[in-house]
């Protein structure tokens, strides 16, 4: 953990450069990170790092892209680390499906309440609006049932012109869903696929660390993402996990690295 002092009028600054470092830490396998502000002074923050293992903080100070970005944060920031040691990934895993595993089970009887409509005066809509988001639904004890939740979100598509109907579900760094569906319109043009409303969604709740996404469509060949969602989820949420699925049964899992080869990105900027 590190206690970072940023200079005056550079937060902005220093609040995009976490982001990019998060995205890195994601990206490539080195772990997760953390950004605290501290309640009592004024343009101090905590930065916690979780690192995967022993070996992959080295990896990741000698990265000549993260040496690139604490170079620019030491520009505007003064910075010192506090605490340091390894919690193994097992540990800070294990952590987060507990914290799942813990709402799950709580909300079961609610969730087969609502799936039933029993008791709503409010009727279908109270039913849509309830269940769509996060720690609705699980496969295994654990683990979010993230193509589920695609396919509800799918049930809100507004395809009206190729009848195409999607869903998208992608998950957060903190656990949470955040859903997508195709909206169509009049123009064909401003379409916009379930994969960038679920994405676009997310960044505008905050939300800046991501970890898997699920797509279904009522196809039986898988429909994987379009050229431009690739980009936007490559930029915004790095090597994700891709499930694709259809109303009956997944239909296979992907990394998007390997979707969007020789990929153009800030790096190249
Ligand atoms: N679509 C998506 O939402 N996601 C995909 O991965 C592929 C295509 C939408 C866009 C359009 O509304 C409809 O499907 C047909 O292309």
């Amino acid at each position: 953990m590190s206690l970072v002092d940023i200079a005056p009028e550079r937060e902005p600054e220093f609040l995009a450069l976490s982001t990019h470092f998060e995205a890195l830490l994601i990206r490539k396998d080195y772990g997760r990170m953390e950004i605290v502000p501290d309640e009592a002074t004024p343009s101090r923050y905590y930065a916690v790092r979780y690192w995967n293992d022993a070996g992959a903080a080295e990896r990741c100070h000698a990265d000549p892209e993260t040496q690139a970005l604490t170079a620019k944060l030491y520009q505007i920031a003064r910075v010192s680390h506090i605490v340091n040691g390894v919690r193994r990934r097992e540990v800070a895993r294990g952590l987060l499906d507990d914290r799942r595993a813990a709402v799950v089970t709580d909300r079961r009887s609610g969730f087969d309440r609502r799936i039933k409509n029993v008791g709503r005066a409010d009727g279908d809509r109270r039913v849509a609006d309830r269940r769509i988001g996060p720690r609705r639904v699980r496969e295994h004890a654990g683990e979010i049932d993230l193509v589920a939740a695609a396919r509800r979100a799918r049930e809100n598509a507004d395809a009206a012109f190729s009848h195409f109907k999607v869903g998208a579900a992608l998950e957060t760094g903190d656990g949470s869903i955040v859903t997508g569906c195709n909206i169509e319109n009049a123009t064909y043009g401003l379409t916009i696929c379930a994969e960038r409303v679920a994405m676009f969604k997310a960044l505008s709740e905050g939300h800046r660390v991501f970890t898997r996404i699920a797509i279904v469509a009522d196809t039986e060949a898988p429909t994987p993402p379009c050229g431009a969602c690739r980009q936007i989820l490559w930029e915004f949420g790095g090597n994700l996990e891709i499930e694709l699925a259809n109303l009956k049964e997944s239909k296979g899992k992907h990394r998007l690295k390997h979707l969007l080869p020789l990929p153009f990105d800030a790096r190249l900027l």
